[in-house]
């Protein structure tokens, strides 16, 4: 017995020596002093010896097994160490390395500017509306007193679906919809794109975006109307434009007229951005038609209402100094990522 003893220890001495990792060196503890290991087959089989062999087998069995389990110990965490420095040789960041570069977007300059004028208007107590692009001819133009025939529909060609159905030249048909479906009091704008059949080049685009807005209720006035439009400029281009209305005419408003912003650049000097005007056209306003209210099944007598409109495009190359509309609709990365 005292052989068979030594034979396993020598065996064991010699697989532990070939384990080249934590798994089989535990794989070599559960054959040799596992349950059903070669050692404590040894061990259990005591009980049959003699009674003077049993001290000197039993002091050799448990001489091996503290010998199997001390180097068991000593391979274990030498074996984890490696296991350890390979992972971290392998793992090593070189800091020097370039790295990825990550490019990330940014709002479109028409956005930055609708957001803007939005944000001005929420201030105001105004809600957004919206309306289809594709839309009928009686809420682009018959509503608004702009029948057929009428010369206000030259200046706003358009591309048509159907006799009757064609992509909208302003956004002036969200006032409609809105007071058809809304009683008052009406407090909206409504940011969008709209169409024309124009011929590109640096101030004209076939799609462009405007800003509508539209207020009814009882007794509301032109001094309103101006009182909230100065603030609109002096919120985007500064608190100290100076305003200016100008006669002038639209179907759907009566009085109508436009609003000039004194040119922030030269404060009214004259420069080149206005033209050595001193003043840059901003936006058409006016009172809403009496006919325009009448038609929504509001009645004149009791609300009255102002609207305007806004040229985002027109807004923004004042706004950032850009002189060619075209720019906006090219994607050309280079010239976004100036914004
Ligand atoms: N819809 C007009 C245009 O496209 C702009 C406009 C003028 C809108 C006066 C209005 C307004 O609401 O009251 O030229």
């Amino acid at each position: 017995m005292l052989e068979q003893l030594e034979k396993i220890r020598q065996e064991f001495a010699e697989k532990i020596n070939e384990a080249d990792n934590v798994a089989e060196v535990e794989k070599l503890r559960v054959a040799y002093m596992g349950k059903k290991g070669a050692l404590t087959a040894v061990l259990r089989g005591m009980g049959s010896l003699s009674p003077e062999e049993r001290p000197k087998i039993g002091q050799k069995a448990n001489e091996i097994r503290d010998y199997m389990e001390s180097i068991i110990t000593s391979r274990t965490r030498e074996l984890k160490e490696k296991e350890l420095e390979a992972k971290l040789a392998s793992e090593t960041i070189d800091v020097t390395m370039p790295g990825t570069k990550r490019r990330v977007g940014g709002l479109h300059p028409l956005n930055q500017v609708i957001d803007e004028m939005k944000n001005v208007f929420i201030g105001m107590g105004y809600e957004i509306a919206d309306g289809p692009e594709v839309e009928y001819d009686y809420y682009n133009f018959e509503a608004l007193n702009i029948p057929e025939g009428h010369p206000a529909r030259d200046t706003q060609d358009t591309f048509y679906i159907t006799e009757k159905i064609l992509l909208r030249t302003q956004t002036s048909s969200v006032q409609i919809r809105v007071m058809e479906n809304k009683k008052p009091p009406i407090k909206i704008i409504c940011p969008g794109k709209v169409y024309r059949s124009d011929n590109v080049d640096a101030t004209h685009s076939p799609i462009f975006h405007q800003l509508e807005g539209l207020v009814v209720d009882k007794g509301v006035t032109m001094g309103d109307l101006k009182g909230t439009l100065e603030i609109y400029a002096k919120s985007m281009f500064g608190s100290d434009v100076k305003v200016r209305f100008r006669p002038h005419h639209f179907p759907f408003t009566e009085p109508s007229a436009e609003m000039d912003v004194s040119c922030w650049t030269c404060k009214g000097e004259g420069c080149s951005m206005c033209k050595g005007e001193g003043y840059i056209e901003v936006l058409g306003c006016g009172m809403v038609h009496p006919e325009v209210l009448r038609r929504c099944g509001i009645d004149p007598d009791v609300y009255s209402g102002f609207a305007f409109g806004i040229g985002i495009e027109r807004t923004a190359m004042a706004r950032f100094g850009v002189t060619d509309m075209r720019e906006f609709f090219e994607n050309d990365v280079r010239f976004l990522k100036q914004f």
